[in-house]
């Protein structure tokens, strides 16, 4: 395990990151987190660092990635990013960045030089975290979903730099003046936050299309928590709660309605949504989830590395066998080999090293109460509460794609947090 060498300078290092990700955002009140940097620097991180290489080396425009909460996508969404964003100056230049986290041999992915070679630091990324954006009606969704797209703006702010001086190039054609000039005026109402819907949709497959003119290279996007919008447990008027899908339909379908300037999507959510998966404009599309193998070392603990987590906090004897009988959670039986892989919940480990206490965590971060008064499917319902029980030995989920209508009774339930445990990195 990480001895303070490694952790120390693996802190240098996430300042170095960090310095890139926020100052030069210029935009005071912007938050700039990246869950995975925060998550190494403490003494509970698992190296599940070759999830880059398995997702980079997958032959797929998108990749649509569904575990329950508290599995550590937002923390595996944010390492994608910091270690694939390509590293500019305020004036969008490339510069040669600095050793980092993905550098330090501590991690497995530094390990994969030709792959670190062709790929650390290299790509231009669109991140959009949906994580914020709540509401019961449309008109409430809005504000926060502006903010998510704008933020994915903020992040390039220096492409208004690049379009101001092409709209003045005297030896550039018209038509790449005019263009010039209708991108920043596009980007500048998407980042005044004052730009209408129509705007906004077509807002990130604009960004996509001119980062990849400016880098001459096609763009990753990483969207995390595409489903939280719709989390409508607490919508209860269907109707309503159908135009809020339809609005996070369109933005997806503009998003991704050709492959041209994208080299390769992430989604990342809770569930399968029938009505948002529909990406005909892309050639190839993965819909992987716990039980379909594609990322089996990359999410979850496995009992090895709970074993080290324990060694390293010094916990030891009948405190620990109990743990580990309670939080044994997940059977995922491989496709490949009907092996039965048996992996722990990363949240619930941590957060019983923080409190050295055995009790259900991960059930506690869910309104299960919810969820007796909405099933009106049994099977549906024994689906949900094996995944909510998730803590007992041997649950397996079957593959399950969602109507609006059962999302509407099961999303909230499973998607909102207690204040406490959204402060939780997992
Ligand atoms: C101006 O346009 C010319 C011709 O397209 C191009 O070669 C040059 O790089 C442009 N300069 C700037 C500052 O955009
Ligand atoms: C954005 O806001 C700035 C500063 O308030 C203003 O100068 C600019 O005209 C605005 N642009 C658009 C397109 O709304
Ligand atoms: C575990 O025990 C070792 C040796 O007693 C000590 O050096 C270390 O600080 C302890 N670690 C924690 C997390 O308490
Ligand atoms: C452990 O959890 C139980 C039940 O939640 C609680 O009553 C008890 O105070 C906790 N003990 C410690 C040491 O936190």
């Amino acid at each position: 395990m990480a001895s303070w060498l490694p952790l120390f300078v693996g802190c240098l290092f996430l300042l170095n990151l960090r310095g890139n990700d926020c100052e030069k955002i210029q935009n005071q009140d912007m938050e700039c987190k990246n869950a995975f940097l925060e998550l190494y620097a403490t003494k509970l991180y698992v190296d599940k660092s070759t999830f880059i290489r398995d997702f980079i080396t997958m032959d797929i425009d998108l990749v649509l990635l569904t575990f329950p909460p508290k599995w550590g996508k937002t923390v595996a969404v944010d390492m994608l990013r910091a270690f694939l964003q390509i590293n500019v100056d305020e004036n969008g230049n490339h510069v040669t960045s600095p050793p980092d986290v993905f550098t330090d041999p501590n991690l497995k992915i530094s390990r994969h030089q030709a792959l670190i070679a062709a790929h650390h630091k290299q790509h231009p990324v669109i991140h959009v975290s949906l994580h914020d954006v709540q509401g019961t009606t449309v008109e409430s969704m809005l504000p926060p979903l502006t903010e998510a797209i704008a933020r994915a703006f903020d992040h390039h702010y220096y492409m208004q730099k690049v379009f101001s001086r092409a709209a003045v190039n005297a030896s550039a054609d018209d038509v790449i003046r005019t263009n010039a000039r209708y991108h920043l005026h596009t980007f500048e109402q998407i980042r005044n936050r004052t730009a209408d819907w129509k705007t906004l949709k077509t807002g990130l497959h604009m960004l996509a299309e001119t980062l990849h003119a400016h880098f001459g290279k096609k763009v990753w996007i990483l969207i995390d928590a595409y489903d939280h919008p719709i989390d409508i447990g607490q919508t209860q008027d269907l109707a309503e709660a159908d135009v809020k899908m339809d609005y996070l339909r369109d933005l997806l379908q503009e998003t991704f309605k050709d492959d041209t300037h994208l080299h390769k999507a992430l989604l990342s959510g809770v569930m399968r949504v029938a009505k948002l998966n529909n990406f005909y404009g892309l050639s190839s599309v993965v819909e992987t989830d716990m039980h379909l193998n594609h990322f089996l070392d990359d999410f979850g603990l496995k009992e090895t590395e709970v074993d080290a987590l324990f060694a390293t906090h010094n916990l030891t004897g009948n405190l620990v066998e109990e743990a580990k009988g309670w939080y044994k959670g997940y059977g995922i039986s491989s496709h490949v080999n009907r092996v039965e892989i048996v992996v722990y919940n990363p949240y619930s480990i941590a957060q019983f090293i923080k409190n050295k206490n055995v009790t259900n965590y991960w059930v506690q971060t869910q309104s299960v109460d919810i969820l007796g008064n909405l099933f009106k499917s049994s099977e549906m319902e024994a689906v949900f509460l094996r995944l909510l029980s998730g803590e007992s030995p041997k649950v397996v989920l079957e593959d399950q794609v969602f109507s609006s209508e059962e999302l509407h009774m099961i999303h909230g339930a499973l998607t909102a947090p207690s204040e406490n445990a959204k402060r939780d990195l997992y």
